[in-house]
């Protein structure tokens, strides 16, 4: 299909309660969406999220909550659920790592692998990090600690199945080589690249013993064994657009997947394990992987684990659900770090929210309310010059500029993008200043104050179709207080919060 979109977002694991990260990556993907299916237009939106719900992190959750796994997956995936249709995530497709459709794809690409000898049953002998659900060899580690989240490691030999990742190391080098845009941003794409020179790539264990952890697929070819946390999840990204067919040939409208959009935290198993996985089956890999940065509080990452969660729920509700968006998409451009807390959040909201945004539908709609008697003056702009002819040139750069920010080949950068219709709300604002339409109104010069009006009239309408994307309610709402022909002012969208 061509024209199409498909986005996806990681499956959360569902051991505890979404935080900010999470929403992150929803939050942006969900922007992108709305901004493909709205602006664009013409473009096919496939926007796929979910959880992830095997394996020993979530089989112990289970265990402390005294449930069975399926019923404390069954209660936790309605955190998810619910609090993405708090913040307006518009997904087209919720996948569950429990679900028959998806098994049924796991266990046919297991057995399709094995057939084909790129499954192999040997001895594991290693390290292995419970919270991270990785194993690590000898030399990855020291003081047996996990090298990623530094927590204790527990020494694992027991018979496995493993996939040949080593196979395929040479093919993928060349394949990142030839495909600039398949790992983004850049610092990624480099990190990848040098990983892959400097170390051979050990297969990659996909299975446990049952006895030891029974929560997850059990391999077809091995009953006793079910499959790794990875091997399992990574597969939602086909099993939930697709098919095989009799002859092992996979079928789908949608892939390959546009944006794979994730946390930088799960880069390696996106742009390592996920493509040879596919490319083993011959289906071809999706065409970006975009790694973003993470939240950190007091320049920690934010984690259940250390305890420093700040809740979704909790700064939506505070503050409002695009105050949130807007917040998260404009502070840090995407792909880099960004430290949370509410005072920057609320310096954002009376600056940019309150003070420019909301200002100037106020304001605007005040004087059509004064000047016009709330009719929205007809006929257009008789004179363009000078600063007027400036915020015309501005509207009518606006959309390319936008659709190049939110490109791959622009780093999907929802914080420029938010810059560029700042630019041009400020320069509005500016007008009102230079202009000062009250002594206009003095003088009674009633077609320049209808032409200025008018030129106003355009950038809220512009800036209204170039913000839906980010923050969907205030736009739907100045398209209720400026309508057609007449106007329907009401409380001001940004009320400034005192500090
Ligand atoms: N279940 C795996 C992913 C499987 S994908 C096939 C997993 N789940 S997770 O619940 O730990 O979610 C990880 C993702 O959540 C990150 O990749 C990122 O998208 C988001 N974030 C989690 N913490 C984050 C921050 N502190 N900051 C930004 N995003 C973070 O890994």
């Amino acid at each position: 299909m061509r024209n199409k979109f498909y986005i996806t977002t990681p499956l959360y694991y569902i051991n505890a309660s979404p935080h900010i990260g999470h929403s992150y990556t929803n939050i942006a993907a969900d922007t992108l969406a709305r901004y493909m299916r709205g602006v664009i237009g013409e473009k096919k939106v496939w926007f796929l999220t979910g959880t992830d719900e095997h394996g020993q992190k979530i089989q112990r959750a289970a265990e402390d909550a005294k449930l069975t796994p399926q019923q404390f997956s069954d209660k936790m995936v309605l955190q998810f659920r619910d609090l993405w249709k708090k913040l307006g995530i518009s997904y087209n497709d919720f996948i569950r790592t429990t679900e028959d459709r998806h098994i049924k794809i796991v266990r046919k690409i297991l057995e399709i692998l094995h057939k084909k000898g790129d499954i192999y049953q040997d001895t594991y002998q290693g390290w292995y990090c419970t919270p991270c659900e990785t194993f690590w060899n000898q030399s990855q580690i020291s003081e047996q600690l996990c090298p990623d989240c530094k927590r204790g490691l527990e020494r694992i030999s027991e018979s496995n199945y493993f996939f040949k990742l080593s196979k395929y190391q040479d093919w993928l080098i060349r394949y990142i080589n030839d495909h600039p845009e398949f790992i983004r941003p850049e610092i990624r794409r480099n990190e990848v690249t040098s990983f892959l020179r400097n170390n051979k790539l050990n297969d990659l264990c996909i299975s446990r013993p049952k006895e030891r952890m029974s929560w997850g697929i059990p391999l077809p070819f091995s009953p006793a064994h079910v499959t790794y946390v990875w091997f399992d999840a990574l597969i939602n990204y086909v099993s939930a657009v697709g098919e095989f067919d009799a002859k092992d040939k996979y079928k789908s409208e949608w892939w390959p997947a546009d944006l794979h959009l994730i946390g930088k935290d799960i880069l390696r198993q996106h742009a390592i394990y996920w493509p040879i996985i596919l490319k083993a089956l011959d289906i071809e890999p999706p065409k970006c992987i975009f790694a973003h940065g993470w939240w950190m509080i007091n320049e920690s990452k934010m984690s259940k684990s250390r305890g420093n969660v700040v809740s979704p729920l909790d700064m939506a509700g505070k503050y409002g659900i695009d105050v949130y968006r807007y917040f998260l998409l404009r502070d840090v451009p995407f792909g880099l770090d960004g430290n949370f807390s509410e005072a920057s959040l609320v310096k954002r909201f009376n600056s940019d929210l309150a003070n420019d945004l909301g200002n100037l539908v106020y304001r605007t709609l005040t004087m059509i309310e004064k000047y016009f008697q709330s009719k929205i003056p007809g006929g257009g702009v008789a004179i363009k010059v000078g600063e007027a002819k400036a915020i015309s040139d501005k509207i009518t750069s606006l959309d390319e500029k936008i659709s190049l920010n939110l490109s791959a080949l622009g780093g999907f950068n929802f914080s420029q993008a938010l810059e560029s219709i700042w630019e041009l709300i400020n320069m509005a604002n500016k007008y009102v200043e230079q202009t000062k339409p009250w002594n206009l109104a003095k003088e009674n010069k009633i077609d320049e104050i209808k032409d200025f009006i008018l030129v106003l009239v355009d950038v809220i309408n512009k800036v209204d179709d170039q913000i839906a994307a980010f923050i969907p309610q205030t736009a739907s709402s100045i398209k209720e207080q400026l309508g057609k022909d007449e106007i329907k002012k009401g409380k001001p969208l940004f009320p400034r919060i005192q500090t």
